[in-house]
C-alpha cells in the first residue's frame, strides 16, 4: 500500500475518532441527573455514545464513498472485478470489533460495580447473617442492614408495593401509606419492592434506574437522590392493558421540607381515652 494511501487512512480513523468522542461528550441525549449513580450511569454512556458515533460516522461514510466512487458509469456495462478473500483485512475487522466489544464489556462491569450492582454478592457478611438466620426478612438475597451499614448513613426504608396499574410507598417507621414517592435529598433510600400480580418494573430515568418488580419474589433497589425536584415513576415492564398509565412521581425535598410531610402525614396518635371510674 503506498505510503500516502497509508497516511490518509490514518488521518481518516484519527478524525472519526476525535468526531465520535466530540459527539460522545457534547450530545446529551439524558434527561437531568437527580441520583448519586447517575454520573457514573452517565459515564458509560458518553462512551458508548462516542463509540456508535465513530462506527456510524465510519460506516455511513464508506457506504457514501463507495456509492459514489465506484457507481457505475454511462459506458460501463461488464461485471465488477471478480474479488475473493483478503487476509489482513479479514482479521482487521474481526479484530477491530473484538477489542470494541470486550473493552464494553469490561468496562461496562466496571460501572456495574460501581454502582453497586455486585455489592450483595461480594459481602460475605450479607451470607453469614442468612445463614444464622438473624435477619430472615432479606429482601432478593439481599439483607436491608447490609446496604444501610454500606451507605454510612442510615438510610430510609420504603416499601414498595406494584400492582395494575399503581405504585403504593409505605414508610414503615412512620407508618405513612403514599402513591407518591416522597424522599429527603442526600439520604440512602431503600425501596423493598413486591408485585401483588405481574411483574412491572420500577424505573425513574432521572435516577437511571430500573429494576423489576417480581411477584413472589421480592427485589430492592437503593439509591440516594442529589437533586430536589420532581421526577416520574414509569412501569417498564408491559403489564396489562393500562401499563402506559402506570405512573407515578418521586418528589425529592429538602431534609426539613421532607420532615415536614412526615410530621403532617403520620396517623394521628391514638387518642388517650380516660378509664371509666366505676360509681
Ligand atoms: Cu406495571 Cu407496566
Amino acid at each position: 500500500m503506498p505510503t500516502s494511501t497509508v497516511l490518509s487512512l490514518f488521518t481518516i480513523a484519527t478524525g472519526l475518532v476525535l468526531a465520535g468522542l466530540w459527539l460522545g461528550q457534547h450530545v446529551n441525549l439524558l434527561p437531568i441527573d437527580a441520583s448519586a449513580n447517575a454520573p457514573v450511569y452517565d459515564e458509560l454512556f458518553k462512551v458508548l455514545f462516542s463509540i456508535g458515533a465513530i462506527l456510524f460516522l465510519g460506516i455511513v461514510g464508506l457506504i457514501v464513498y463507495s456509492l459514489l466512487r465506484f457507481r457505475r458509469r454511462a459506458s460501463d456495462l461488464g461485471d465488477g472485478i471478480a474479488m475473493e478473500g483478503n487476509l489482513p483485512l479479514e482479521i482487521l475487522w474481526t479484530a477491530i470489533p473484538a477489542i470494541v466489544v470486550l473493552f464494553v464489556g469490561i468496562y461496562s462491569y466496571d460501572i456495574y460495580e460501581r454502582m453497586g450492582g455486585m455489592a450483595p454478592l461480594n459481602d460475605h457478611s450479607a451470607h453469614a447473617m442468612q445463614a444464622s438466620g438473624e435477619d430472615t426478612r432479606t429482601w432478593g438475597g439481599i439483607s436491608p442492614a447490609v446496604i444501610d451499614a454500606q451507605a454510612g448513613v442510615e438510610a430510609l426504608p420504603v416499601e414498595v408495593t406494584a400492582m395494575q396499574f399503581a405504585f403504593i410507598f409505605h414508610y414503615p417507621d412512620a407508618n405513612i401509606t403514599s402513591g407518591e414517592l416522597h424522599v429527603p435529598v442526600g439520604q440512602p433510600v431503600v425501596l423493598r419492592m413486591k408485585a401483588n400480580d405481574v411483574i412491572h418494573a420500577f424505573w425513574v430515568p432521572q435516577f437511571r434506574l430500573k429494576q423489576d418488580v417480581i411477584p413472589g419474589q421480592p427485589t430492592m433497589l437503593s439509591f440516594t437522590a442529589t437533586r430536589p425536584g420532581h421526577y416520574p415513576i414509569v412501569c417498564a415492564e408491559l403489564c396489562g392493558p393500562y401499563h402506559g398509565g402506570m405512573r407515578s412521581n418521586v418528589i425529592v425535598d429538602e431534609p426539613e421540607t421532607f420532615a415536614d410531610w412526615v410530621a403532617r402525614n403520620s396517623p394521628a396518635p391514638a387518642p388517650i381515652t380516660p378509664t371509666p371510674v366505676a360509681s
